[in-house]
């Protein structure tokens, strides 16, 4: 194949670049970590078996009776020796998966009792990794808050200005218990998955369990809450872990990078700066670099406030002494890449009732010739993640990079449709970015993670939209899986570590 895209290549351009050598071959660094990850409800299912309590997005699937719910999902409380089994078929080294906090916790506070059977389960799952030679990711909060917590608190929205937000202290017990229980064998904890997406869509929009809707605070309050939050589970393991357990600490961001619409024009490139402030630096900026949001969304929001006639912003303000508790909160910087949008000035507008996307003050759109995919918002733009890396590179200090997600969805389809070409095109076209990001411009990038290992519950499409490296059958009682295309590809990938000559 490779030689195949070389003869067509090679008369256009003419001569060898290095950039296209980065492009058609190449190998990447020898520790290079290949992976692949899932998360709790997504898979699990055993949605109520032992003592596990509710979370907020059992509450929302079970809601509407015509919503698929994760209930049994692909099964893996019960089938993840099987699941490893697949792992191994690849040659993975890494799995990145989540525990469910109301498995452990089931209201979400330890004081109420640990669910036994949840922590034999983890322990069980990591022991079988280990057996397999596969290290495990561990992600502490991939969005299925205990809905007791939401009931007890507000979840997220819990006393956001104060210092002794009752939802920080429990996120650091349930990351203290974890640790204690699985981190001899844990080396690598994400705190938090997509925290964008927590705070907007959770509290913000309110799409998302537990459906809060104030897009004027909710978000930014929430937000708040999980960055200090996040800031706390990493000094528990600072503090009391990391020298017996030697492990690091991180928490995975929503990337999506901004490209401007009109690259000559300066008010369009700013607007896609703003853009990727908002969204990438809503969060990194503060555990990244200085303890606090970024410079442009605090005057954006200070403007905001004073032309809404407000006394303060929306955007709440952290202390001195929480932003110097914030700041340097992570061992190395997780993202989760899917598409890149087009960015431009929408001309400062400020509307009655605003929303989010009227905060960052830009209209998004896409190229007309990006190819789309069953999500409206997921434009497959490999390039996007070059650029991306590079930005991470200059802004953050040039930190160690882990993709800790990056995949391509494609629709529930009858007959199934097991040759998943665009998927491997699409892993093809972004490893080869990545690729060139560590080869050409200098980006540590240490890991890539396919998401997903398998198909799984896709939050509000439920089941009609898949992830998967395997294909599984939900409407078999077995959840039988079967290796897509892109599972063999994803194989030779880690097998020749990248694409050899
Ligand atoms: C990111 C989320 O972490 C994951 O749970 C989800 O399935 C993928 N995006 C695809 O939407």
């Amino acid at each position: 194949f490779l030689l195949v895209i070389s003869l067509v290549i090679i008369p256009v351009n003419g001569g060898y670049d290095k950039e296209r050598d980065a492009l058609l071959k190449g190998t990447f660094p020898q520790d290079f970590i290949w992976s692949s990850a899932t998360a709790a409800y997504q898979i699990e299912g055993a949605w109520n078996v032992s003592d596990k309590g509710p979370s907020v997005w059992d509450t929302l699937a079970h809601q509407d009776n015509n919503r698929d719910t994760g209930d049994v999902a692909c099964d893996s409380y019960h089938k993840y020796p099987a699941d490893i089994q697949l792992m191994k078929q690849m040659g993975l080294k890494y799995y990145r998966f989540s525990i469910s906090w109301p498995r452990i916790f089931p209201t979400g506070e330890q004081q109420d009792g640990v669910n036994q059977d949840g922590v034999d389960y983890y322990n069980n799952l990591i022991n079988e990794l280990k057996a397999n030679d596969i290290e495990p990711m561990v992600t502490l909060f991939h969005w299925d808050l205990p809905q007791a917590l939401q009931d007890r608190y507000g979840g997220f929205l819990n006393n956001h200005t104060t210092n002794t937000t009752v939802i920080h202290d429990l996120f650091g017990d349930y990351a203290r218990f974890c640790y204690q229980n699985f981190g001899d064998r844990v080396k690598y904890w994400i705190t938090f998955n997509d925290p964008w997406i927590i705070a907007l869509e959770g509290y913000g929009i309110g799409n998302f369990p537990p459906k809060h809707r104030d897009p004027a605070e909710g978000q930014y309050k929430a937000a708040h809450n999980i960055i200090l939050s996040h800031a706390k589970a990493y000094h528990i393991y600072d503090d009391e872990f990391r020298a017996a357990q030697g492990g690091q600490v991180s928490i995975a961001l929503s990337c999506d990078w901004g490209d401007p619409k009109y690259p000559d024009d300066p008010d369009t490139v700013e607007a896609a700066e703003r853009y990727v402030q908002f969204f990438v630096g809503w969060f990194a900026h503060a555990i990244y670099k200085n303890g606090d949001y970024p410079d442009v969304m605090k005057a954006t929001m200070a403007r905001k406030g004073r032309e809404e006639g407000r006394n303060s912003s929306r955007l709440p303000e952290f202390t001195p002494e929480q932003k110097a508790y914030i700041n340097r909160t992570s061992d190395f910087f997780a993202l989760n890449y899917y598409t890149t949008v087009e960015v431009a000035d929408s001309g400062h507008i400020v509307t009655e009732n605003p929303n989010y996307f009227s905060d960052m003050d830009v209209e998004k759109g896409h190229a007309a010739d990006w190819p789309q995919t069953p999500f409206t918002w997921l434009y497959t733009v490999p390039w996007g993640i070059r650029k991306l890396l590079g930005f991470i590179r200059d802004e953050y200090g040039d930190p160690d990079v882990y993709i800790t997600e990056n995949g391509r969805p494609d629709h529930d389809r009858d007959p199934a449709i097991l040759m998943d070409m665009d998927r491997i095109c699409s892993y093809m076209m972004h490893t080869n970015e990545v690729m060139k990001a560590y080869s050409l411009d200098n980006v540590k990038v240490k890991a890539f993670t396919a998401w997903s290992l398998m198909d799984g519950y896709e939050w509000l499409p439920g089941y009609t939209v898949r992830f998967g490296l395997y294909y599984v059958d939900f409407n078999d009682p077995d959840r039988t899986r079967y290796p897509k295309a892109s599972s063999v590809f994803y194989k030779q990938l880690v097998r020749n570590n990248g694409y050899p000559e």
